[in-house]
């Protein structure tokens, strides 16, 4: 399973790069504003010069040819800029058409088996599940990834499943589980998948211990 982290944030992206875990990046325009980016394009691009892995930029118009316009300028920022269309029926026109043009696309915004089922045939090349977001509503968001996985393998369709919406370990525990090819991590909970408190107890432990070697 690869890694992406969930983050606009350049410090929080070279950390987990320099880790050597990042396969990564996804951004959304909640993100973006947290960082309080000026120039949009430049951050993507000072992105893409951390990782050379795919890079979701979203679009932030709403109708298909804005969103088409929208894509073909994001995708000249960088090589390895992934367009992020969220899932409506202009969304779905617009991933077919970037498509075409040789655009890959990110789906966004997926809460249904059958909505990443209508995302993959339009010809997306990931799908993003929010499994936080259901869970956040009662709902059991790692259900949808068993069931958008069954469908995909059922039609051998080549979408890459892109978990996200990740709140905690356990979910990416689950995703793992059920198959997801990618998960988008925030930073927070890529630092605690590392954390455990017995790891913590047994080093101490350990180095006490060598002091009287
Ligand atoms: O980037 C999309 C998704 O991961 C958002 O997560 O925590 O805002 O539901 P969240």
């Amino acid at each position: 399973m690869k890694f992406f982290i969930d983050s606009a944030n350049l410090e929080q992206i070279r950390s987990i790069q320099e880790l050597g875990l990042l396969d990564g990046v996804t951004t959304n325009p909640s993100l973006m504003a947290k960082e309080g980016i000026n120039n949009v394009d430049e951050h993507y691009q000072a992105i893409c010069k951390i990782t050379e892995g795919d890079v979701s930029a979203e679009v932030l118009s709403t109708s298909y040819e804005e969103m088409v316009q929208e894509g073909r300028h994001l995708a000249k920022l960088a090589t390895n800029i992934v367009v992020k269309v969220p899932m409506t029926f202009d969304g779905l026109k617009a991933i077919r058409t970037l498509k075409q043009e040789g655009i890959r696309t990110n789906c966004t915004l997926v809460f249904t088996p059958i909505q990443a089922l209508l995302a993959a045939k339009a010809g997306a090349t990931y799908v993003s599940p929010f499994i936080g977001r259901l869970d956040d509503i009662s709902s059991e968001g790692i259900k949808l990834i068993r069931q958008i996985k069954k469908i995909f393998r059922n039609y051998q369709l080549p979408t890459y499943i892109l978990a996200a919406s990740i709140r905690h370990t356990l979910h990416v525990v689950q995703v793992a589980l059920a198959g997801a090819d990618y998960v988008t991590i925030p930073y927070p909970t890529f630092i605690s998948l590392v954390k455990h408190p017995l790891t913590d107890i047994g080093l101490e432990k350990f180095l006490k211990d060598a002091n009287k070697i």
